[in-house]
């Protein structure tokens, strides 16, 4: 066989080999318990237990509302794994230190007992769950691996940093390895007796050198650099008292953009204090649950969505949900909504930009004094069907501009500041 074709053959059986060894990573090989049985009546008995019980909570090999549970009984006992799924909240309480850690993990989401499990019941559950559906784990990793490429459905963007950085990471040392291999072959090829084409293709050379000293090169490291420093820059910018455009991550995705726009819900359901008082409202969890204690995922989609479950959980121990908040005016002034929404009739889209097209809310005006005076400079007042207003109409019925809210007091000090 001639050298030439052997050598552009050694890349390929390298990579071959690479792509076999992550592949193999990625299956994730682990040793089950041995004495979980491994029969086919155990683990399709254990399926039917895990559809009608464990399903809308949990999946084999990927997290949902609880973890991913093949591989469990590697984690833990399986007395323990036993007396979790019986009554998981009797083993919190008794203090156990494993059980304690993974509710806590899972920010104390209550796991349903289940007491009338038998012991078969459970050694068929484990079964099924060490040893079922093995086609659902490929299926997952390519899941999960085609969320990566779409923008991270369902992974965290924080980890996708890592992940990206993790790939450039293998990608470089798969460069090395082979430029290594290669100088080492055409080393050992060089002392051989060749033939001719042969050792014309062994002199042209790769000229790592050249590549790294060239424009093309420096443009695009030079423009990487740039590109990371402003980034950094502009994220450091936002954090530091630039409000406008604050759109802070919420403990819940909670999207407006479905809520209030898709379905049309309207903005006083959530915000009841917006025709009436001061503030607007953030809804409490109570409201949520009109309508979750029904809806418990998107599209028909089984099992309850991670996000939805934060609501339930927050119901159940009583806690608030911790909104951050958006729209902040410095102690000093005063605002009331009522008085703009149901006296004044101005839009909430007025002050706060297209709301219902937001999947996360972020603040659409500058909020400075100067905005709000502008607008009571330009503004006219309602005063059809308020009698409130009708005198000073009249007063101010000898000029031909139409009465502003300036001209009710909108700019004096003392109606904006304590
Ligand atoms: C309502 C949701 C829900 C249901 C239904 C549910 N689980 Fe869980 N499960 C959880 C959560 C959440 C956790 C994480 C621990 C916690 O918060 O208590 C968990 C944890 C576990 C653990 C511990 C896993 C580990 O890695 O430590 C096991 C085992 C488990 N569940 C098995 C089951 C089985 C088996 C069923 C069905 C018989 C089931 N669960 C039904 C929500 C649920
Ligand atoms: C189903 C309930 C619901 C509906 C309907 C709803 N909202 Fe909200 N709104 C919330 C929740 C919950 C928050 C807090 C979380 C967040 O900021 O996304 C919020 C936050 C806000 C904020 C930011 C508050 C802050 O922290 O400064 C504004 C502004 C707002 N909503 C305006 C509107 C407007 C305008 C509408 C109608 C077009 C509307 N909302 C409809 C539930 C709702
Ligand atoms: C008037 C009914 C109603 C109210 C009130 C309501 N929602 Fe929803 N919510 C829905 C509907 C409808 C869906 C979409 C269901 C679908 O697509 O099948 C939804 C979807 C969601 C989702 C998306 C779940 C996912 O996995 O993508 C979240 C999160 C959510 N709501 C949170 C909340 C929160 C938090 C509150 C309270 C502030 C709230 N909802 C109040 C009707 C409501
Ligand atoms: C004239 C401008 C203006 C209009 C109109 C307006 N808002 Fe606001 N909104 C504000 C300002 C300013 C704040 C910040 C108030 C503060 O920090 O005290 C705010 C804050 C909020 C908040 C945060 C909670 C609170 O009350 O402080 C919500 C929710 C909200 N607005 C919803 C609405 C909804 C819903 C409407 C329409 C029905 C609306 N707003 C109309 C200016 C406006
Ligand atoms: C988009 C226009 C707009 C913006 C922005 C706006 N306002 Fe107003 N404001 C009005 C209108 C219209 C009225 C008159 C309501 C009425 O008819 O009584 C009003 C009335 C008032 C009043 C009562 C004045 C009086 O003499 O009765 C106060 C106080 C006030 N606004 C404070 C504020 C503050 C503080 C801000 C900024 C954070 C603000 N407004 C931003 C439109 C606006
Ligand atoms: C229409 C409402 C409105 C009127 C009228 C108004 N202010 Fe303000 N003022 C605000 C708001 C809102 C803020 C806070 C926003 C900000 O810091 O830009 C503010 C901030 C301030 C501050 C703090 C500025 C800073 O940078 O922290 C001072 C001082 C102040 N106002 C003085 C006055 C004086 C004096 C008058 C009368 C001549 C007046 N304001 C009239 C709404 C008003």
């Amino acid at each position: 066989m001639s050298i030439k074709r052997s050598l552009t053959s050694v890349p390929v059986k390298l990579s071959t080999f690479m792509m076999l060894f992550f592949i193999l990573m990625g299956t994730q090989v682990f040793a089950a318990n041995p004495e979980v049985s491994d029969s086919e009546e155990a683990i399709s008995a254990g399926k039917s237990i895990f559809n009608a019980n464990c399903r809308s909570c949990h999946r084999l090999d990927q997290k949902n509302v609880g973890p991913a549970l093949r591989g469990v009984t590697d984690r833990h006992s399986i007395d323990w794994t036993k007396s979790f799924i019986r009554n998981s909240q009797a083993l919190i309480a008794s203090g156990d230190a494993e059980a304690v850690a993974i509710y806590n993990e899972y920010n104390q989401l209550v796991m349903p007992s289940h007491e009338f499990l038998s012991d078969d019941d459970l050694m068929n559950l484990l079964a099924y769950v060490e040893y079922g559906d093995k086609a659902d784990a490929t299926a997952a990793a390519a899941g999960e691996g085609g969320a990566v490429a779409a923008g991270g459905a369902g992974v965290p963007s924080e980890y996708l940093t890592i992940i990206l950085g993790v790939l450039v990471v293998v990608l470089l040392l798969i460069l090395v390895v082979l430029g290594l291999i290669i100088s080492v072959l055409t080393r050992y090829l060089k002392s051989q007796p060749l033939e001719e084409d042969d050792k014309e293709f062994l002199e042209q050379k790769f000229e790592f050198k050249k590549i790294l000293r060239s424009d093309a090169f420096l443009v695009i490291v030079t423009a990487l650099v740039i590109a990371f420093v402003a980034k950094t820059a502009l994220d450091e910018l936002y954090t530091v008292g630039v409000q406008q455009g604050y759109a802070p991550k919420q403990p819940i995705a909670f999207s407006h953009a479905l809520h209030a726009g898709q379905y049309e819900i309207e903005c006083q359901y959530c915000h009841t204090g917006v025709e009436i008082g001061k503030s607007a409202n953030i809804p409490s969890a109570n409201i949520c649950m009109n309508c979750h204690m029904h809806i418990q995922n998107v599209d028909g989609k089984d099992g309850i969505s991670p996000e939805i479950a934060k609501i339930y959980a927050a119901v159940d121990n009583n806690q608030p949900i911790e909104w951050v908040r958006v729209h902040n005016l410095p102690d000093l002034s005063y605002f009331n909504h009522a008085q703009h929404v149901a006296v004044g009739g101005v839009e909430c889209q007025t002050c706060h930009g297209p709301i219902e097209e937001m999947e996360v809310v972020y603040q659409h005006s500058s909020l400075t004094m100067g905005w709000c005076i502008d607008c009571h400079r330009q503004t006219d007042i309602r005063a059809d069907g308020n009698e409130y207003y009708d005198k000073l109409v009249q007063l101010h019925s000898g000029s031909k501009n139409a009465l502003k809210v300036k001209d009710i007091g909108g700019l004096e000090c003392a109606k904006c500041h304590y």
